[in-house]
């Protein structure tokens, strides 16, 4: 079994959990928190102790080793290091990527160090933290790779500055182990002594969340969000009830070394410790180098837009035809070089465009603006508006198109080009405007909520045209003070709603940083919440093979119109797929009866026997339980032992690892729909005893 030295550099699949307080609790009362320490334990005003971070992805320890095919027989956690950008919430959900970024060699009968990096971020957006792990495989150095480079820490020649003491509970592993790294050495006496030890040991991360409370406790009380970085190396098991020590030097402004030490016989548990801890750096967003064009900039939400790009280091084109409210009028450069002398004497990069977007050639001009100026673009907020507001009859074509002309056709016009430009660089930043209006309805507005909305199903497609080059597009509602909207807010109202509210939601959309397209927010006065298309999970009413009659609509209306249970799509493709899910009930699929492979969990157990390798099970003495939830699953389990295997019904009593699905994924997965992998970091498949014996199964058996 050698190692995958192809692996380096290759993203994992990403690694997703959701979580509330109380696993945020739960890992503290893991790590020995209690009373003394309420703010870790106490829902109200809950607090996360950084060192959760790790054991909410310890997955990613797991696929470290499969996807290094480390030889399990050997491997250790090393070393860990996290850095700390951004406080832990207590609730969300936290998506991790990574790779493998090394694979040293230490030498022949030495060992190997293979290196996870992974990032962590939370569903609100922020990057939380960086992982490096290492994990160090005693059985498969000497394969002629290059050592890993020397990282010592010296220790200061002097006592610590402080020394905590700490004794975990004899059952500390029984708690620790809830929170992810169910690994039987740390639960069940009989595996312990089989690889070597007296008894269950503690979990190396439950000791450092030990340490971590030491850390926090001397250094940051009460302030765990001023963690920065805390790194260690493994160095000795340890036995749970055994009283631990931390060890620490405060060396620099900022910066500690700490060791754990084992009370008992004084052997250093973890060490090379360190620790740094501080404000969070204060991060600004910038736009420097990046170059963005506003549309109808002259006054307004656009000239908000146009002066903080500028503030923030962008250059701008500041377009704006500077024509009436409802459009009329020949325009005036007025606005638009305003705005540019406003940005220009406070510093600024700015140029004027009086283009009309209502034209195809207004558009193209706007955008050659900013590649003669600049030489490129970078950022587009399609913001340039009119009004002309009359009820339906009373709306002639004229108002109608010339309404359309300006908000749908002009984002179209200027979209195209800029679009080519982002496409052919790899970057880009749209933000369309619609408008409460168009997305819920206003009296006397059918030409400007029909534009509106068109926005957003421009916005649709142009979100997956541009995913493949980093083109991202959103859009904003906002409600703000203006020319627009003067005479139709209430005065006091008005005074309220400036439109710098607005401006952060829709800058943030075109900065770099932003995760998301395809979105839509409303904004203003300091509220933001998004808008969603969403679609209900509706009812099949056809009867059999015919059409369905009108009756059954009306039969069927309750369900057809629910919207409980109701989700977002990202594309047309993912409804269709629903369409066609909603004839196959899930149940039926996962019993065989419907499913078009025709394939049971039964059927798969049958022949499983049949690819087996016996040739991959030298030395192999493991029993796998498979306990699979829903319509046709059951228990079952395979016995490896000799190079023979036995498939059974049922229940062994001491199986080396249970694997938990539901049968419809079981079946997915065993058919090869669904890879192993992505079962398992998606939580469709749970693992529980020893986990990386389980990395066996895709050897011993080829389907
Ligand atoms: P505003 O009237 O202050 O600014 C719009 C600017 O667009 C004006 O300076 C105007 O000269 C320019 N413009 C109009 N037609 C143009 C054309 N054909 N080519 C180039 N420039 C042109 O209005 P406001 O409120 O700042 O509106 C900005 C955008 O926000 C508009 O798309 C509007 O529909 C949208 N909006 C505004 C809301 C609000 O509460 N202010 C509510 C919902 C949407």
């Amino acid at each position: 079994m050698a190692l995958n030295l192809d692996a380096v550099g290759k993203p994992f699949a990403p690694l997703t959990k959701d979580y509330d307080w109380k696993d945020v609790v739960l890992y503290a009362l893991g790590v020995g928190a209690g009373f003394p320490e309420l703010d870790y334990c106490y829902e109200k005003d809950l607090k996360v102790i950084p060192s959760f971070s790790i054991a909410s992805i310890f997955k990613i320890l797991m696929q470290i080793g499969l996807e290094s095919n480390i030889n399990l027989a050997g491997v250790l956690h090393g070393e860990q290091e996290l850095i700390f950008h951004n406080p832990i919430p207590v609730e969300g959900t936290m998506t991790t990527k990574g790779k493998i970024s090394h694979i040293y060699d230490k030498g022949e009968g030495r060992g190997a160090l293979v290196i996870g990096e992974s990032d962590t971020f939370h569903s609100n957006g922020q990057k939380l933290f960086t992982s490096i792990c290492t994990i160090f495989g005693r059985l498969d150095g000497g394969f002629g790779g290059q050592d890993a480079p020397k990282n010592e820490v010296v220790f200061p020649d002097r006592d610590p500055d402080f020394s905590i003491e700490a004794t975990p509970s004899p059952d500390q592993p029984l708690i620790y182990r809830l929170s992810g790294d169910v690994f039987s050495l740390h639960v069940d006496p009989e595996f312990a002594k089989m690889s070597g030890f007296e008894k269950p040991i503690m979990h190396g991360l439950c000791t450092h969340g030990f340490a971590c409370r030491a850390l926090m406790d001397c250094l940051i009380p009460g302030e765990p969000e001023k963690a920065r970085r805390m790194a260690c190396r493994f160095s000795k098991t340890l036995y749970p009830g055994i009283p631990i020590k931390t060890l620490i030097w405060k060396t620099d402004e900022g910066k500690a070394l700490w060791r754990v030490i084992n009370m008992e016989n004084e052997e250093i548990v973890i060490d090379n410790g360190i620790f740094e801890y501080g404000d969070i750096p204060k991060r600004e967003i910038r736009y420097d180098g990046k170059v963005a064009i506003v549309t109808g900039a002259g006054a307004g939400l656009g000239r908000a837009y146009a002066l903080e790009l500028a503030r923030r280091g962008a250059k701008v084109v500041v377009n704006d035809l500077g024509g009436a409210r409802d459009g009329s009028g020949s325009g005036s450069a007025a606005p638009a070089d305003q705005v540019v002398t406003e940005i220009t004497s406070a510093g600024g990069e700015a140029v004027a465009n009086y283009d009309n977007v209502a034209t195809v050639e207004g558009g193209e001009a706007i955008v050659k603006t900013a590649l003669d100026t600049f030489g490129t673009v970078d950022i587009l907020i399609n913001n340039a508006g009119i009004l002309r507001d009359k009820s339906f009859v009373k709306m002639e074509p004229e108002n109608w198109h010339a309404v359309l002309d300006v908000h749908l056709k002009g984002a179209y016009h200027v979209s195209r080009p800029a679009f080519a430009v982002m496409k052919a660089k790899g970057y880009g930043r749209i933000v369309m405007t619609t408008s409460a209006a168009g997305l819920y309805g206003n009296f006397g507005q059918t030409n400007y909520t029909a534009a509106k909305l068109a926005l957003v199903g421009l916005m649709n497609t142009l979100k997956l045209e541009g995913k493949k080059y980093n083109i991202r597009i959103n859009t904003v509602a906002p409600v703000a003070a203006s020319r627009l909207t003067e005479d139709i807010l209430p005065p006091d109202l008005f005074e309220k709603l400036k439109p710098e509210f607005v401006t952060p939601m829709t800058l943030f959309l075109c900065s770099e940083d932003c995760p998301v397209s395809g979105n839509i927010y409303n904004v203003g006065m300091g509220f933001c919440n998004r808008a969603a298309v969403v679609t209900g999970p509706g009812a099949v009413v056809a009867k059999g093979e015919g059409f369905p009659e009108l009756e059954d609509i009306v039969d069927n209306l309750d369900k057809i119109a629910s919207l409980k249970g109701a989700k977002e799509y990202v594309d047309l493709n993912e409804q269709i797929g629903d369409l066609m899910a909603a004839f196959t009930p899930k149940s039926e699929a996962a019993a065989g009866e419907d499913d078009p492979t025709g394939i049971s969990v039964g059927d798969i157990f049958a022949d499983l026997g049949n690819h087996f390798q016996p040739e991959a099970a030298a030395g192999v003495d493991v029993v796998f339980q498979y306990i699979i939830a829903g319509a046709g699953g059951g228990d079952w389990y395979t016995a490896i032992k000799d190079q023979s295997c036995a498939v059974e019904a049922g229940c062994h009593d001491k199986p080396t690892c249970t694997l938990k699905m539901d049968a419809e994924d079981f079946v997915a997965m065993m058919t090869g729909k669904l890879p192993a992998m992505q079962a398992f970091s998606s939580g469709k498949l749970v693992i529980e005893g020893d986990i990386m014996k389980s990395q066996l199964i895709e050897k011993l058996f080829k389907l």
